[in-house]
């Protein structure tokens, strides 16, 4: 086994937390049914207890240990997991009493997802668990899609970060609650809806309201989150004097950056973060003003993240 990822187990075996790839973005790792690792992760990140975290598995088996499914939810699961490979977290009911109460903050459901990347995988399989992950990143900050991301936000506050180059997918998974019916998604990201429902074959129902920064319903779609430090200006069409522009498609002028400039939407997922985090500097600019983003497939997670980011307190 390579002597990091040996070095890894052996910190998360001690309760200690790890930063790692995975095909999103990169994750906070930590043993899901140890309290104090679990804390530890809530404290890195100056992240509110009440919202929890998901539980990263290697396989429908681990997944089976924890959450309830029945032949629907496992079809389902087969389906992204294994099959597409694609990032969807599935919410069921918890049956695990060893996955600690931090992690669910005390809901009676669990997140449960199976990330498609060899080193998030190895890091489970070889540490025999669940682990927690949210996004390696300082709570309502901007996701980390590099390892050069997390070691300036967070790096100093923890033992070790796993370097897998740039994520792949760049915004983090979709979340579909199963112990709801009709289905909610109750964030949208990597797997886009139309995938969802085609695959279904049924409607779904996508929770699109935002909810107070403290209901549980659909915790973590707080309105402020992923935000650079620099003010974030949506739908723009040019940029106003001292802003630096990020441009989506094929575009006459130069601009700061440019999402995809052949207009793909999931070339754009891959370099948001990235291209936020490097404009974000209050040096060069005083604030960062984004052309709109076409609202559907992936681009439909793109925009509810860069909606949150923008987000004022009133
Ligand atoms: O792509 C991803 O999902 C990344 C990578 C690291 O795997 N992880 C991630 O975690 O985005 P985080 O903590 O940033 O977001 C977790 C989301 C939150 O919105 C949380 O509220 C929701 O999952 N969640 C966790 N448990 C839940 C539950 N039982 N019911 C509903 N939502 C839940
Ligand atoms: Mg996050």
């Amino acid at each position: 086994m390579d002597s990091l990822l040996l070095q890894a187990i052996k910190y998360l075996k001690q309760g200690e937390i790890v930063a790692a790839p995975t095909d999103t973005v990169y994750g906070l790792f930590g043993d899901a049914t140890n309290d104090d690792a679990i804390q530890k992760i809530y404290r890195v990140k100056g992240r509110p207890s009440y919202n929890p975290l998901i539980v990263h598995v290697n396989g429908i088996d681990m997944a089976k240990t924890i959450g309830q499914f029945d032949n629907e939810s496992e079809s389902i699961a087969n389906y992204f997991w294994n099959i597409v490979k694609k990032p969807l977290t599935i919410v069921l009911k918890l049956t695990n009493n060893n996955i600690s109460k931090y992690v669910t903050s005390g809901l009676k459901t669990v997140a449960l997802r199976c990330p498609y990347h060899k080193i998030a995988i190895d890091l489970i399989s070889e540490f025999n668990g669940p682990l927690a992950a949210p996004s390696a990143n300082t709570s309502n900050k901007l996701s980390p899609t590099s390892y050069s991301m997390v070691k300036n936000d967070i790096g100093h506050k923890i033992p070790l970060i796993l370097d897998g180059g740039e994520c792949n997918i760049g915004i983090e998974s979709t979340i579909i609650d199963l112990t709801r019916k009709p289905y909610v998604i109750s964030r949208p990201g990597g797997v886009s809806n139309e995938d969802i429902e085609a695959f279904l074959n049924t409607n779904i129902v996508f929770n699109t309201t935002n909810n107070n920064d403290n209901t549980i319903i659909a915790p973590g779609m707080l309105k402020k989150h992923y935000s650079p430090n620099l003010p974030l200006r949506i739908n723009a069409t040019a940029p106003q004097d001292g802003e630096a522009f990020i441009a989506f498609g094929n575009t006459n002028n130069k601009y700061d950056a440019n999402l995809s400039a052949i207009g793909d939407l999931y070339e754009a997922a891959k370099n948001l973060f990235s291209t936020l985090s490097k404009l974000d500097n209050p040096n060069k600019y005083n604030g960062i003003a984004i052309m709109p983003i076409p609202n559907f497939g992936i681009g439909i997670g793109i925009n509810d993240r860069i909606k949150r980011a923008a987000y004022k307190q009133k």
